[in-house]
């Protein structure tokens, strides 16, 4: 038998961004610390879930991720309905990661309702020496929707932890 969940509250969140950019080791990182540098692309949707503690209340966690591959687009779609939160992610390694912002941006804005919070990560920051997106600007694209901007690794685990918290206490 399952064990009944104690949490008080159960918040949808969705991971979204181009292939590639890290969106499926940012998960494992923040759900069971692991990191794999040969990780395969996700197909469709996958979903992991995390109990977290915010001012004394279990937050049950359901965390969507979804595959950045143009191909499964119209899968993905369906799956922000209902997200009260997304995390925006692009890769500082690779520009065209964040020039497709916008594309990813406006998804979740047209599919998981007008209250979802929104997060924007600049994901690879262990590789910041060959970096292709400077701070400044993503924080300016982040400014301009009124959202907020933070650099993670999930290779080394900077950040993780607090990107996600930091759009968990949002929706809180
Ligand atoms: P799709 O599932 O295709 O949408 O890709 P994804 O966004 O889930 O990317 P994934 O997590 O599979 O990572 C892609 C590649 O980037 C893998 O080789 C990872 O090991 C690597 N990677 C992910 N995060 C980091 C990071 O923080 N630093 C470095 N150096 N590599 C990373
Ligand atoms: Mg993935």
């Amino acid at each position: 038998m399952a064990e009944p969940s104690t949490a008080d509250y159960i918040f949808k969140i969705v991971l979204t961004g181009d292939s590639g950019v890290g969106k499926s080791n940012l998960l494992s990182r923040f759900t069971r610390n692991e990191f794999s540098l040969e990780s395969r692309s996700t197909i469709g949707v996958e979903f992991s879930t995390k109990e977290v503690q915010v001012d004394g209340k279990t937050i049950k966690v359901q965390i969507w991720d979804t595959a950045g591959q143009e191909r499964f687009m119209a899968i993905t779609k369906a799956y922000y309905r209902n997200a009260l939160g997304a995390l925006v992610v692009f890769d500082i390694l690779k520009a065209p990661t964040f020039q497709n912002l916008d594309q990813w941006y406006n998804e979740v804005r047209a599919n998981a309702g007008i209250d979802c919070c929104i997060i924007l990560v600049g994901n690879k920051l262990d590789q910041r020496h060959i970096r292709a997106v400077l701070s400044e600007d993503a924080k300016n694209y982040a400014d301009a929707r009124n959202i907020q901007y933070i650099e993670t690794s999930a290779l080394d685990a900077t950040n993780v932890e607090q990107a996600f918290r930091t759009l968990i206490a949002d929706i809180y």
